[in-house]
């Protein structure tokens, strides 16, 4: 059986705790789409555009990953993209309410969608995009953060942003 799974968020930007999710789900599953949703409750710093450009630059070389933008509910654009299973990091227990609501709320309205959670990696269980947007507004070093090819445009931009 093929399986294709999901990996949604917002990516605001990617860090390198969604690389580290998104590349071990590219090992244990055939295809992986990474659906970049635009989170009206969270006012995104990048445009959409701009997040699936730094996806594509960072995990677009893998064979079987494919960056696409997502509106509307991730359970429906799952069955669009024929995915079987939602796939999410889970950094510590304060993620887990939230993360199991949304995985109740998509079976719900599609009864053949599964959520499989990751564990984090333990060096990333700290890391958020809003931690990294927060640090760079202050001017601090980001760069064990997110990807180096990303590093200058994210740092720039935000940093610009949080001294005006
Ligand atoms: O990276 P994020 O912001 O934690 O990702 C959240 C996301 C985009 C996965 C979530 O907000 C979502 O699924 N949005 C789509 C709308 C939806 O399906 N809502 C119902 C489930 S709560």
């Amino acid at each position: 059986m093929h399986r294709t799974v999901i990996c949604p968020g917002s990516f605001d930007p990617v860090t390198n705790g969604h690389i580290d999710i998104i590349t071990r789900a590219s090992m244990m599953f055939d295809d992986v789409i990474v659906g970049v949703f635009d989170n009206s409750e969270k006012h995104p710093a990048f445009s959409i555009e701009e997040r699936i450009d730094f996806l594509n630059r960072t995990v677009g070389d893998i064979p079987n990953v494919r960056v696409i933008a997502c509106d509307g509910l991730l359970a429906q654009c799952a069955k669009d993209m024929a995915a079987t299973a939602v796939v999410r990091g889970l950094r510590a227990v304060s993620d887990f309410e939230y993360e199991f609501q949304m995985a109740l709320i998509n079976r719900k309205l599609n009864p053949e969608l599964d959520t499989v959670f990751l564990a984090s990696d333990s060096s990333y269980t700290y890391l958020s995009s809003s931690a990294v947007k927060n640090v760079a507004s202050h001017g601090g070093d980001i760069s064990n953060f997110v990807p180096a090819v990303i590093h200058d445009e994210v740092f720039n931009r935000i940093n610009r942003k949080g001294n005006k």
